[in-house]
């Protein structure tokens, strides 16, 4: 992998995360992302640099249940030293029962609750980040959460938006109740749901939040694309951590990038076209690994490959080939096509990534935002709304 120097920039001080018994030395995690965050891909990332790797979400029902692509998600490699799970959940019973299962049978080490998913088929049910609007079911669950999390000394933490709009905020609410309940850290993405994943994240809200907690790690979240934004993010907001999702789709190595950056390092990744191609290829034999079925993992894989090649020089027929293998072969033939000796781009492989479309008004159950208590209809629709979703 070549390696270069950027301009240095004044060192970071900045301690190891401590979530209840676990200390995360590079603080700096993965955002769980569904469809995105599974074993073989938080292994790649691993490799590179330090942090906490979050699963993809899982439903707590779901789990509850015990359906095989539930387990699939919170299965961990046997090296995974923090066996990091993301559970959605609407209903406090089902949370705590999803929680105590993982805590009794320890299948993990942290856990995270999902309050941000902003994808209307989730909202519309009240879950993610419709659910905080609703204080009494918010505290609730994430009362119960903790409760069960700390009968195995399971740090418990939450990943919240800043509210549902900007006339619906909840962040600091939410930040509070959850510190009162005992959670280990709260985590904000600076949007609102109604912003899904456009504009730009609000680090100031962030900034609002650590204030507002003084006794807790909070960690920032929201369009850190390299590890320099990931230093202004804690330099402009005084977070404990950084959250990073869109950013690594395509770029494991950022982790190295992070990494060096807190230690003071100015060294980045910047590989060529061929190391690029040995990485995609890295990736889908660990992703025929995990998923033990070649073709489920390269139709998985193929989404990746857009991300790697970003601003790379890769002919268009190629590209469109790429994305239709089916096989390791047919994968190998295609990237024996690139020239290998094509330098790093710079910026065009840099920058924003992945998801990003247009604000819209969020999907909510009927009169949600009428009241922060639930009304019975909306009682009723909770308890039927832990559907087996995958979200973001
Ligand atoms: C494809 C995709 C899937 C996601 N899945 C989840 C998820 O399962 N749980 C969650 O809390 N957030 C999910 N998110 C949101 C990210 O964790 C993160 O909060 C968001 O992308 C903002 O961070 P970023 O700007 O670094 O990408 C998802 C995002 C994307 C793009």
């Amino acid at each position: 992998m070549t390696v270069a120097a950027t301009p240095p920039a004044p060192k970071l001080e900045l301690p190891p995360l401590k979530l209840g018994p676990i200390t995360v030395d590079t603080p700096v995690i993965l955002a769980p992302m569904a469809g995105i965050t599974n074993s073989a891909f938080r292994r790649l990332c691993r490799e590179y640099g330090g942090g906490m790797y979050v699963a993809e979400m899982v439903t707590s029902r779901a789990l509850v249940e015990r359906t095989p692509e539930s387990l699939r998600i919170i299965s961990h490699d046997e090296d995974e030293q923090v066996r990091s799970v993301q559970l959605y959940g609407v209903d406090p019973v089902t949370v705590g029962a999803a929680v105590r299962m993982l805590v009794e049978e320890d299948r993990a080490d942290h856990i995270d609750l999902n309050f941000g998913c902003p994808v209307p088929k989730v909202t519309r049910r009240g879950g993610g980040s419709a659910l905080p609007w609703k204080i009494d079911l918010f505290t609730s669950i994430v009362q119960t959460a903790v409760r069960e999390a700390a009968k195995g000394n399971v740090p418990l933490t939450i990943k919240m938006r800043k509210g549902i709009d900007d006339d619906h905020l909840t962040y600091l609410d939410a930040g509070r109740i959850a510190r009162d309940a005992g959670v280990a850290a709260v985590a904000l993405h600076g949007r609102t749901a109604a912003q899904f994943y456009s504009g730009q994240a609000d680090w100031s809200a962030i900034a609002r939040l650590r204030e507002a907690l003084p006794d807790i790690p909070v960690l920032g979240n929201g369009d850190i694309w390299s590890a320099e934004d990931a230093v202004r993010m804690v330099r402009e907001t005084g977070v404990d951590g950084v959250v990073v999702g869109r950013g690594c789709q395509g770029r494991p190595w950022l982790f190295g990038d992070l990494q060096a950056a807190f230690e003071g390092s100015d060294v980045r990744h910047k590989p060529n076209l061929g190391q690029v191609a040995q990485g995609v290829y890295r990736h889908a034999e660990l992703m025929v690994e995990t998923f033990g079925d070649e073709g489920k993992a390269l139709r998985e894989i193929r989404k990746h490959i857009a991300w790697y090649f970003k601003g790379y020089v890769v002919g268009g027929e190629l590209r469109t080939r790429m994305a239709l293998v089916n096989s390791l072969e047919e994968l190998r033939a295609a990237l024996d096509e690139l020239d290998t000796e094509s330098p790093y781009p710079g910026s065009d492989a840099e920058g924003p990534r992945g998801r990003a479309g247009s604000p819209k008004k969020p999907a909510l159950p009927k009169d949600w935002l009428e009241s922060r208590a639930l009304n019975d209809d909306q009682s009723r629709e909770i308890s039927a709304a832990e559907l087996d979703v995958s979200g973001g």
